[in-house]
């Protein structure tokens, strides 16, 4: 019996060597930058370096944004005559070695892009029967990260195998390629749109899964991400996390509010946060929500991995899945105390009310003091309950409570959950 454990064991921490990364590669979410949403295919060199200059001089690279991922079209149409990708001639005339070099020496870390199936999304080559041979081509490249989409999906007589086989063969490739190198492994980041719920199985292959289709930016879309989200919170740990899909403040018709609602969001269930918008365009309000210094620490909180998680609907009945009304009360457990997001769906105004005990990580019988992580100030102690008047259309209150001792003698309810409550005599007092 002793041994079966012991081997088992073994087999656990070999596995966590490789994919689980001892080292502390992917334990937390990725901060960066995605070409995607902004350019799609109209990507080459000269964009790559100069948003590696612009998250240098906007100092999002000192807040955190280390990472710049490069996304689909970087390739040529065709592989080699010897079947390798080739970066496109032109538009990478450098060379990727030369280029993510460059990328290296200016402090980041740099992702590259393939497809499980024949092709990419966009119709450049896919991985599929080519996964050592392409991961082998990116490690050589110098990359350190891998988007992997789910388009061109080969026949199952040719596949034989489901949506996890196939993700599980560029897995053994990471695992290849990084005992041949003796490497950090290459970070996978799966991008399958949340088929075959890879929530129950991703972490095994990857520090990041897309849970959704691509995020839009207008709140109807961070609505339906987030609702559907609420819903799967407890998938998302050191190592493994739902990915939100890229970051689009400022973008499209989303208000100041609603971006503030989207980064907060985003943070505090521990997405990998990638920016996807044109950062020439970059307003400094945006900037603003983006080096949020308190609510980034909650994202990349080293003691702490898990998400928050809803606690209250709100306005709809508990666990209602509404695409446009998601949840509006959430919570969970931090490194300094706990944290609550309070989400105003309504497109005017409202005053949001929560009891502290509605959240599990609060001690029933003790005060809080509450810091608001928005305005970055200090906001009085919360015995009991919490009100935040007139929050605005799509906003949020995001705020920190510590605890700060016995709340005051005497107060009434004698139990905060009134339910059950009862003297130690036997009486029952509460409902
Ligand atoms: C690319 O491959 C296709 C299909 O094999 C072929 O028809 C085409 O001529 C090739 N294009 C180039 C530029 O080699
Ligand atoms: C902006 O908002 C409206 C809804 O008011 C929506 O129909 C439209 O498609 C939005 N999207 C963008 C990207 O502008
Ligand atoms: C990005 O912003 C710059 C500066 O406004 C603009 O010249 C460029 O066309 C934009 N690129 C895209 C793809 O929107
Ligand atoms: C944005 O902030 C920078 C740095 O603080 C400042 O130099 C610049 O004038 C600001 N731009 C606008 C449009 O306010
Ligand atoms: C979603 O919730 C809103 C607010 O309660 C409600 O008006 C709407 O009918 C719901 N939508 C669906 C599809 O249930
Ligand atoms: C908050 O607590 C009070 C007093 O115990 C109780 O009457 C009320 O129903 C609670 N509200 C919520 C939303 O839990
Ligand atoms: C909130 O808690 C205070 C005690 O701090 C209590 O007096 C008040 O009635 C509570 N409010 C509600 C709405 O439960
Ligand atoms: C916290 O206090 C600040 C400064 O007074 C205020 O602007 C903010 O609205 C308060 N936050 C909440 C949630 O009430
Ligand atoms: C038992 O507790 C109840 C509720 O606190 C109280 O009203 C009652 O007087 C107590 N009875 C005795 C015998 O102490």
């Amino acid at each position: 019996m002793r041994s079966i454990v012991n081997i088992l064991g073994a087999a656990v921490l070999l596995l966590r060597s490789v994919y689980a990364l001892d080292n502390g590669v992917g334990r937390l979410p990725v901060l960066g930058y995605n070409t995607w949403n902004a350019y799609q295919c109209n990507i080459d060199e000269d964009l790559l370096l100069s948003t590696a200059s612009l998250l240098k001089s906007l100092g999002l690279q000192d807040a955190g944004y280390n990472q710049l991922n490069i996304d689909d079209c970087y390739a040529e149409k065709n592989r080699s005559a010897g079947g390798d990708i080739i970066a496109d001639a032109v538009r990478f005339k450098g060379g990727m070695k030369s280029l993510t070099d460059q990328i290296h020496a200016l402090g980041f870390k740099t992702g590259i892009y393939s497809d499980s199936g024949w092709y990419t999304c966009a119709g450049y080559p896919g991985s599929y029967q080519n996964e050592l041979r392409d991961l082998k081509t990116f490690s050589d490249w110098g990359f350190d990260y891998l988007k992997y989409d789910n388009c061109a999906i080969p026949y199952d007589e040719i596949t034989r195998e489901g949506i996890v086989g196939r993700y599980q063969r560029m897995a053994d490739a990471v695992v290849q390629v990084q005992q041949s190198t003796k490497n950090n492994p290459i970070l996978l980041s799966l991008c399958e749109w949340g088929w075959s719920q890879v929530w129950l199985w991703g972490k095994q292959f990857g520090q990041s899964w897309r849970t959704t289709g691509d995020i839009a930016p207008e709140w109807n879309s961070l609505a339906n991400i987030i609702n559907f989200n609420s819903f799967l919170t407890q998938a998302t740990d050191f190592y493994g996390r739902n990915d939100l899909d890229m970051l689009q403040l400022g973008n499209g018709n989303l208000t100041f509010d609603e971006s503030k609602s989207h980064f907060t969001a985003w943070a505090l269930m521990k997405s990998p946060l990638l920016i996807g918008t044109n950062l020439s365009e970059i307003t400094n309000e945006t900037l603003s929500i983006l080096k949020n210094n308190e609510i980034l620490a909650i994202n990349q909180d080293p003691t702490v991995g898990a998400s928050i998680s809803p606690f209250r609907w709100g306005i709809n009945p508990d666990w209602t899945s509404n695409s446009s009304f998601p949840a509006q009360y959430w919570s969970g457990p931090t490194q300094d105390g706990t944290v609550f997001m309070l989400l105003n769906t309504l497109d005017k105004p409202s005053t949001l009310f929560f009891n502290l005990t509605e959240s599990p990580w609060i001690r029933a019988g003790r005060q809080y003091s509450v810091r608001d992580l928005w305005t970055h100030t200090e906001n009085g102690t919360a015995v009991r309950n919490f009100t935040a008047y007139d929050v605005p259309a799509h906003g949020v209150v995001a705020l920190l409570l510590k605890d700060v001792g016995d709340e005051p003698d005497g107060i009434y309810p004698q139990c905060s959950v009134w339910w059950q409550c009862t003297d130690k005599n036997g009486t029952r007092v509460g409902g």
